[in-house]
């Protein structure tokens, strides 16, 4: 193995210089290899620039850094890129052409840091003959065949913490407290930061709630003396005879923004049980700033086992954690079936046993 390239793709999440980091340590210290970063993702192999070295002195430092000293792109798809011709926007497809740039490169294998949409593009890119290997990245751990992704456990961090200052203000003012957070399709983020802070109601997409028996868990808990309530959503959440709530409709370069979802459960809630609630949003904070000590260890165990992999010629291969054991899985594999909360799992059990509400009853 001589020469290998990394990159991140999709949405940033804390721990992504974690693992740029354990790469080329790696690859230099163990297999006396170069390492080239390719910038704002795949992007980065059609651009001016968009190559660069990457050695020790490169990556000094960025280890408790958020967001990614490569830079990401959430329209990188070479698969569907919109370019402008004859004046009009039209979607092409240019991966041929980052498959030769790749080629150019004589790389033995290109290290792919993402989340599911950059991972099935990189496996349509082993397809067609890239020596790729995955690194399963997203704040939302919806990716399968891994026991977690890094990030979440800082994304979940930061939303515990929002619950807990959401609970003293809602105490001091007898409100209700709606917190929407993110997740996409999975529900993990709002269950575990929702048992770790405490709710009282979970709103998560993969159960359909009703808007009535949120309202009845809230009186229920006026009646019982506890004149405030935490509602944590995520903003996949949708009721039972209704659909998700969206910000902005996606397009050919653009999944759908979801995004509201919160402020309806809050004008219920206010209006039908009579307690004052707020909303709030807590969007691209639960992305941003330092990894927590679980995400730098296991963003650094991810990024070491990703290069292992390479030398072994692992590739169309995703690293992946198992049992406490970072192990390598065909990305087939890992991507076959989306990752969701097991609602017969402990943790929902837990969280039903606690007495929080899912919107269900
Ligand atoms: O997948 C990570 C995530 O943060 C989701 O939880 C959220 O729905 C989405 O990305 C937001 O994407 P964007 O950065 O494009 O607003």
């Amino acid at each position: 193995m001589k020469r290998i390239a990394v990159l991140t793709g999709g949405g940033d999440a804390p721990g992504l210089n974690a693992v740029i980091r354990a790469v080329v340590k790696t690859a230099i210290n163990v297999y006396g290899c170069e390492v080239l970063g390719i910038i704002d993702g795949y992007d980065g192999f059609l651009a001016t620039g968009g190559v660069v070295p990457l050695g020790l002195v490169e990556v000094r430092g960025i280890l408790p850094r958020g967001g990614t000293i490569l830079g990401a792109a959430n329209r990188g798809n070479p698969f569907a890129r919109k370019v402008i011709r004859d004046g009009q926007e039209v979607v092409i497809d240019v991966s041929d052409k980052v498959v030769e740039a790749i080629n150019d490169l004589h790389l033995d294998a290109l290290i792919v840091i993402g989340g599911d949409g950059t991972l099935h593009i990189s496996m349509e890119l082993f397809e067609k003959g890239v020596p790729v290997i995955g690194v399963p990245k997203t704040i939302d751990n919806d990716i399968g065949g891994t026991e977690v992704t890094f990030g979440f456990d800082t994304a979940l961090m930061i939303a515990t913490e929002a619950l807990d200052r959401l609970h003293t203000t809602a105490e001091a003012h007898h409100r209700v407290m709606v917190l929407e957070l993110m997740g996409r399709d999975a529900g993990f983020i709002a269950l575990h930061a929702g048992v770790a802070g405490g709710a009282d109601v979970i709103l998560i997409p993969e159960i359909p709630f009703k808007f009535e028996a949120v309202a009845k868990k809230v009186r229920n808990r006026r009646t019982r003396g506890s004149l405030f309530s935490i509602i944590a959503v995520s903003e996949g959440a949708r009721p039972l005879d209704g659909e998700q709530v969206y910000s902005r409709s996606g397009d050919a370069i653009y999944v759908p923004r979801l995004g509201g979802i919160g402020q309806k459960v809050c004008e219920y809630v206010e209006k039908e049980t009579g307690s004052e609630a707020r909303v709030t949003v807590l969007g691209h904070v639960q992305r941003g700033g330092s990894p927590t000590v679980f995400d730098r260890w296991l963003a650094t165990r991810y990024g070491a086992a990703a290069v292992r992999a390479a030398a072994e010629g692992k590739f169309g291969h995703m690293v992946a954690l198992r049992n406490g054991q970072v192990i390598d899985i065909p990305l087939q594999e890992a991507l076959a079936v989306p990752k969701r909360v097991n609602l017969n799992g402990d943790a929902m059990l837990t969280a039903r046993g606690l007495g929080i509400s899912f919107g269900d009853e």
